[in-house]
């Protein structure tokens, strides 16, 4: 599989498959949010929530095992040994660039998790529609607990049965500290804003933005490594 990742790829003259696969998965997932965003805008809750809730499921799904068949995004890896260009514009236009991508994927991994929960705590079915509805909301100190020690322990027996190698422990790890990130998210976000349906709108667009923002970087960078300053055989 990893040869098969890191073959000349069918996009640009000095890409890899790797990088063009998730080039192309980058704009399907984001074109299919801005979509998500799009009906949300135009109050079809239900339609909004199929869409960003499958979206988002796949989009971890693909993350993940992208992740174990290639180590670390092709980018990031690729981006420190595959840049032919001058020192400049490694340090001020490439590096930058790749350092706002990865920041943006970051938080968007832990909001889109975060988002998915709230949009499922802050809605109510009616008739066949989804609707926001506008009312304090909070967790009990309780239910922090018990989700953290349940993800502790749960990912924890898995990463014992299933042990094979780092990669796959860091999985596990991630996958824990993303629970941790999104119930202090949560934590600080309820007192600040009360009101989980301007929560979810609010937050929501900041969501939306990242990942906008994340293929806007990565596309820069697949244009700089591959067809401006790819290293030449
Ligand atoms: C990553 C996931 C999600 C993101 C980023 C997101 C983002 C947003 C945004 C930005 C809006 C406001 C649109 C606007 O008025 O400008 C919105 C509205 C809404 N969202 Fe989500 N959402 C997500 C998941 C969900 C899920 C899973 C549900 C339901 C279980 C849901 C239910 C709703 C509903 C009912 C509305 C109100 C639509 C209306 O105005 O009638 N969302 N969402």
């Amino acid at each position: 599989m990893k040869e098969l990742l890191t073959s000349p790829g069918f996009l640009s003259p000095y890409g890899t498959w790797g990088a063009d696969v998730s080039s192309i998965m980058a704009w399907v997932f984001t074109l299919l949010f801005i979509y998500g965003w799009h009906v949300g805008k135009k109050h079809q809750g239900q339609r909004h929530h199929l869409v960003t809730l499958w979206g988002m499921l796949a989009m971890l799904l693909y993350f993940t095992l992208y992740y174990l068949a290639r180590g670390l995004g092709a980018l990031s890896v690729e981006g420190k040994e595959g840049f032919g260009g001058p020192q400049w514009v490694y340090d001020y236009v490439f590096g930058p660039i790749l350092t706002v991508h990865i920041t943006a994927v970051s938080l968007g991994l832990v909001l889109a998790v975060y988002m998915l929960i709230l949009g499922f705590r802050a809605s109510f079915k009616k008739n066949g529609g989804r609707y926001l509805k506008s009312a304090s909301l909070y967790m009990e100190a309780k239910n922090f607990r018990k989700i953290l020690i349940s993800a502790g322990v749960g990912l924890g027996i898995v990463a014992i049965i299933r042990w094979g190698s780092i990669q796959r422990l860091m999985v596990y790890l991630s996958g824990f500290l993303i629970v941790a990130a999104v119930l202090l998210l949560e934590r600080g976000l309820e007192r600040w804003m009360p009101d989980g349906a301007v929560r979810h709108r609010k937050i929501g667009a900041v969501t939306m933005t990242l990942y906008v923002v994340a293929l806007f970087t990565s596309t820069i960078s697949y244009v700089l490594l591959y067809y401006i300053y790819p290293v030449k055989p």
